[in-house]
């Protein structure tokens, strides 16, 4: 069995979505039922469990808040991810433990390969950057998965906030600075449980990889995109005006450029993302219509 921690975000919940479709036994807890900085409640779990392998998709999200609640970022996303990774070593199970971009600091120009130095510019990636040492200091049999701009039919994202303003607004200015790749939590998860039983079946299989979308854009061409397909059903097509960084200052610092190179994570392991327009639009066609929905009722 698999066991998420973190099962009511974005990607826990896309991982009990396609485990369900694709008859995967699959147990997910919410932050309620295993925080994963609590010892005790890891090792309730595990006993309980008793997984071939656990999954880390908790963790504490909020870019900007993570500058003031420094000890949650720290809860969350290193103390949280070091016991996880402890009690998998002592059970001699593998762990999946997601990261992120922004351990990035963004200066380099073209996309960032697992090798590249980290240099985090903000508390929360300072703090996934000390996540991802705690776990390879742990546990040797891991992997270590890098996403970026994360989206889904769940939780908060920036898809959802820009279809939401969308319905109200006559013109929108997002961020056309920043570049990265939008990415699905569905797809995500799907290369998760690709990759988990090829884990489970090779105590050999380890280390650090880049996993995002195809292609690069930025929030205004995400934002773009997105409202583009959302107007073909909704006949609202607000402006969106592209506008620099420095005129939208937020309290964390985030990098220039955090597109990830992901061509050693599809060597290894032989699975493709989509292009991140393709995936964009069908969430996007899918938020447009549960809105509509919710509107009529
Ligand atoms: N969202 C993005 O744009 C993005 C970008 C790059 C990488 N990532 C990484 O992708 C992974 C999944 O992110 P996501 O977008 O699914 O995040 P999410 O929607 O914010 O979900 C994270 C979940 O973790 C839970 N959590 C927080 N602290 C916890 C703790 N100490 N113990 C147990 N659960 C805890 C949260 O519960 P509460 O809400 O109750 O605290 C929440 O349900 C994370 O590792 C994240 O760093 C995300």
């Amino acid at each position: 069995m698999i066991v998420v921690f973190g099962g009511n975000g974005q990607l826990g919940r896309e991982l009990s979505r396609a485990a369900a479709s694709r008859g995967v036994s699959l147990r997910a807890l919410s932050h309620q039922e295993a925080d994963i900085a609590d010892g005790a409640a890891v090792a309730a779990a595990q006993t309980q469990y008793k997984p071939s392998i656990v999954v880390n998709a908790a963790a504490y999200t909020k870019v900007d808040r993570a500058e003031i609640e420094i000890e949650n970022a720290r809860s969350g996303n290193e103390t949280g991810p070091a016991v996880l990774a402890g009690a998998c070593a002592t059970a001699g199970i593998p762990m999946v433990h997601v990261s992120t971009d922004y351990v990035f600091d963004g200066a380099k120009e073209g996309a960032y390969l697992e090798s590249d130095p980290v240099y985090p510019v903000n508390v929360y990636g300072r703090t996934k950057a000390a996540g991802e040492d705690a776990v390879r200091g742990e546990l040797k049999h891991h992997i270590i998965l890098r996403t970026a701009w994360v989206y889904s039919e769940f939780g908060q994202n920036f898809l959802k906030t820009i279809l939401r303003l969308a319905e109200t607004r006559d013109e929108l200015r997002i961020v056309a600075d920043q570049h990265g790749s939008p990415t699905s939590a569905a797809e995500i998860a799907e290369a998760i449980l690709h990759i988990a039983p090829l884990l489970v079946h090779d105590p050999g299989l380890s280390g650090t990889y880049h996993f995002t979308a195809h292609g690069e854009t930025t929030w205004y061409g995400f934002a773009s995109r997105a409202i583009g397909i959302a107007a073909s059903f909704t006949g609202r097509n607000p402006l969106v005006i592209p506008i620099a960084t420095a005129d939208y200052p937020t309290p964390a610092k985030r990098p220039a450029n955090s597109v990830l190179d992901c061509r050693l994570f599809a060597q290894t392991f032989g699975f493709l993302p989509r292009h991140w327009t393709e995936a964009v639009d069908a969430t996007t066609r899918v938020l447009v219509a549960s809105r509509a929905e919710s509107h009529v009722a």
